[in-house]
């Protein structure tokens, strides 16, 4: 690919901006000399205004998503975006998140410019196992784990029962919920469905991979050995 789409794909500015940064001498190798639009470089050896480029296409990061950003890049809001390098925004191809968490949902997110991975992990084929740590506003009542396990709990508005989850009840009042599905609202109104009301919600796991040390905000890219960790007996 020639340098000028490949650094503009990256987000770095149109086609016409990239070109003007290679005019202004900002797009160089690593001893500092000057690189051409023409040239042909490995990616590694670029660098725009000193710096390496942003990793190439085929990216996956994670985010421990706050509650109040939306999943979106339209919402007028806060959106998970605003806690990335704002070059992400801009890149071809375009990286987006795998399924979504609500506004008011916080933990972990996986976001790639890999559209087969990202159907990878959302396919129901793949199963992963998404645990969401809930905080509700009644007390449980002992009955909601064998009917969340059944695997014919109905959600209103839904033509075919949902897959059976795992209840792991903390306390009364705090519990986590394993599902390897991901409808609309899911877990919210697999609570209201009981009669109770989910307070809090944080995603703490997919597959295998958890947000381990990752602060509310904070984002970070995924290699081979995540990936594995993610899929886990299913890769
Ligand atoms: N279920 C929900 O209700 N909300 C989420 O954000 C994810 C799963």
């Amino acid at each position: 690919m020639k340098l000028v789409k490949l650094i503009a794909n990256l987000g770095y500015g149109s086609r016409k901006d990239v070109a003007a940064m290679f005019r202004e001498g900002r797009i160089t190798d690593p001893q500092g000399e000057v690189l051409y639009a023409d040239d042909k470089v490995p990616f590694d050896a670029i660098r725009v205004d000193e710096k390496p480029l942003d990793p190439p296409a085929g990216m996956t990061l994670m985010l421990h998503k706050p509650v109040g950003y939306t999943c979106s890049t339209k919402d007028p809001g806060r959106v998970i975006y605003d806690l990335l390098p704002p070059r992400f925004r801009a890149r071809s191809p375009s990286l987006s998140s795998v399924g979504r968490l609500d506004r008011d949902t916080s933990g972990l997110l996986l976001m790639t410019d890999d559209g087969a991975l990202l159907h990878r992990i959302v396919s129901p084929k793949a199963k992963l196992a998404k645990v969401y740590e809930a905080t509700l506003a009644q007390d449980l009542t002992g009955s909601e784990a064998a009917l969340f396990a059944s695997g014919t709990m109905m959600l209103e508005t839904e033509t075919t029962p949902l897959a059976p989850a795992a209840l792991e009840v903390h306390d009364p009042r705090h519990a986590a919920l394993t599902l390897t599905e991901g409808r609309y609202h899911q877990v919210r109104r697999m609570f209201a469905a009981v009669g109770n009301h989910v307070e809090a919600l944080h995603r703490s796991r997919i597959g295998g991979l958890g947000l381990a040390d990752l602060a509310a905000g904070k984002w970070r890219l995924l290699d081979a050995g995540d990936l594995e960790t993610l899929f886990g007996a299913n890769a």
